[in-house]
């Protein structure tokens, strides 16, 4: 077996050193792809993962994605894990600013790993974890020394690492999993939040801070006191922040074993919603953890404020472990639509962002009567939007199906259940089958009544459901063929009525200029 000492040693170091026409034809394989989304972030090639460093800066979102360039092509095989650089004026159309971090530091030299990013005066400052291992010669002794890293980006867009790191370890009470910094202002002071692991292998949130607008002198604060000190073995990518007067923890952990309905992903992203966070003794009073996504694949969430003061957030559309099949073309994941959050009865919301909007096209009124058996046929475009109102009215069931074919036997199955007040995803017949293994529905038991609202963005090759104004949502990667653009609605057990609108989305080329 080659060690991981062997296989690093033989991997090429930085992307600068791969000729550009190896680089052009992964991306002309990936073009190829009949999977390429038409207004979902995804990378030219390679493997994205986490959003990162999400802000509003210089007049210009900004984002930036975890991406692994040339992930899926064995020769050369290269050790790069950086952050890839968007900038849009409306979270609609993005600018191709190419690498943004790379790792090409003592600190950051196995992995520029997820951080985040916050205007300060005329700058903006980046925080992201470096990832190093030590010991890179045996395998025995192969440890994980994360380090903390800053950075500041210019009004040019022009990065510059600090040269000492900010931290240069882990909490004593920690392993080497301390990762994933979210900064905010608190006071005039700065904060950071931290996923990490106790040495008694549980997952927690640990704060760092420094004091003023410097942002070069950081200290360990102290860890967040919530009601969940056994809470799976590693919480990634914490986000703290206050919205509708809560305060709402929202992190990713890894170890949570399925509970019925929940947690049925490999990895889980959910929050804990309370009052405000104490400062002085870092206590957080809060409920439940509520799983932000009842579907399949959705992870490693991070948020931002709008200019006016909306909350936005995006996560990985995708989960660590699993082979989408976009592999075969040589790329993997894209990221969620920007969803705007908020807290309602304690419970958090997910609405599709209002600049989406703007993506709307040829609009079809639906007002229509399902009764049973009867199958409606909707309007044929892959990227659409749904926006409806369900009457459940005496039917037991109300059945939607999303990219189905002519025949209406290859769908993605919404199943709303009013007798069992349940709604359920099937992928089953969505198209190529993938992580089978990890099941092929999703359901979830809310209290709907006889009246839902759904709200859909269908895409090339994913579906994002949003119930009641987005108290529920599913999220699915499907992988449908090009054919299946219909959709079908039918009722079993009674009649409801459905209405609202269904939009063809444009996107496409629109929605990325390089
Ligand atoms: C979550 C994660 C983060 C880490 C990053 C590395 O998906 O594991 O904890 O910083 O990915 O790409």
């Amino acid at each position: 077996m080659v060690s991981r000492a062997e296989q690093f040693q033989n991997m090429v170091k930085h992307l600068s050193q791969v000729s550009p026409a190896i680089v052009r034809t992964e991306e002309q394989l990936t073009a190829a792809s009949p999977f390429r989304q038409q207004f979902h972030l995804e990378p030219k090639s390679g493997f994205l993962n986490d959003p990162n460093g999400l802000s509003y800066f210089n007049g210009q979102y900004h984002l930036f994605y975890q991406w692994t360039p040339l992930a899926f092509k064995d020769n050369p095989k290269i050790w790069h894990h950086g952050w890839y650089h968007l900038a849009s004026k409306d979270l609609v159309h993005w600018q191709d600013l190419g690498p943004g971090i790379e790792s090409d530091c003592q600190w950051d030299k196995h992995g520029t790993y997820s951080g985040s990013a916050i205007p300060v005066g005329e700058r903006l400052f980046l925080i992201y974890t470096g990832n190093t291992w030590t010991n890179t010669q045996s395998l025995d002794d192969w440890r994980r020394l994360p380090y903390q890293v800053g950075a500041w980006m210019d009004r040019k867009n022009v990065i510059t690492k600090l040269k000492q790191p900010l931290i240069t370890d882990s909490f004593p009470d920690c392993t080497g999993h301390f990762r994933d910094p979210k900064i905010w202002e608190h006071q005039g002071d700065y904060y950071a939040v931290l996923g990490a692991q106790r040495q008694n292998l549980t997952g927690t949130a640990k704060l760092i801070k420094t004091q003023g607008h410097d942002l070069t002198k950081w200290e360990k604060f102290g860890e967040i006191q919530t009601h969940e000190p056994h809470f799976g073995y590693m919480w990634e990518c914490p986000d703290y922040f206050e919205l509708n007067g809560q305060g709402v923890l929202l992190f990713s952990p890894q170890g949570l074993l399925p509970q019925g309905e929940k947690y049925q992903n490999i990895y889980q992203t959910g929050c804990l919603i309370g009052q405000p966070l104490d400062y002085q003794s870092l206590e957080f009073e809060h409920g439940a953890f509520q799983e932000l996504d009842a579907g399949f694949d959705f992870y490693a969430t991070q948020t931002f404020q709008t200019p006016d003061q909306r909350r936005i957030m995006y996560g990985w559309f995708g989960i660590s472990e699993i082979e989408y099949p976009t592999v075969k073309y040589h790329y993997s994941g894209c990221l969620t639509i920007p969803r705007e959050l908020s807290v309602k009865h304690d419970h958090l919301y997910q609405q599709p962002a209002r600049e989406l909007q703007a993506l709307r096209g040829q609009a079809t009124m639906i007002d229509q009567s399902v009764s049973e058996l009867t199958k409606l046929p909707l309007a044929k475009q892959a990227a659409q939007e749904f926006d409806l109102q369900v009457d459940l009215h005496d039917c037991q069931q109300l059945i939607l199906d999303l990219r189905a074919n002519a025949d209406d036997s290859q769908y993605t199955r919404l199943i709303i259940d009013q007798a069992q007040q349940v709604c359920r995803l099937s992928r089953k017949r969505s198209g190529i089958s993938f992580a089978e293994e990890y099941g092929q529905t999703r359901s979830r038991h809310f209290k709907f009544g006889k009246q839902l609202h759904l709200q859909i963005l269908v895409d090339t090759s994913s579906v994002e459901i949003f119930l009641q104004d987005g108290a529920v949502v599913f999220s699915a990667r499907i992988f449908p063929a090009a054919e299946q653009t219909r959709t079908f609605v039918a009722s079993h057990g009674g009649s409801a009525k459905i209405n609202g609108t269904v939009w063809n989305l444009k996107g496409g080329a629109a929605c990325l200029d390089s």
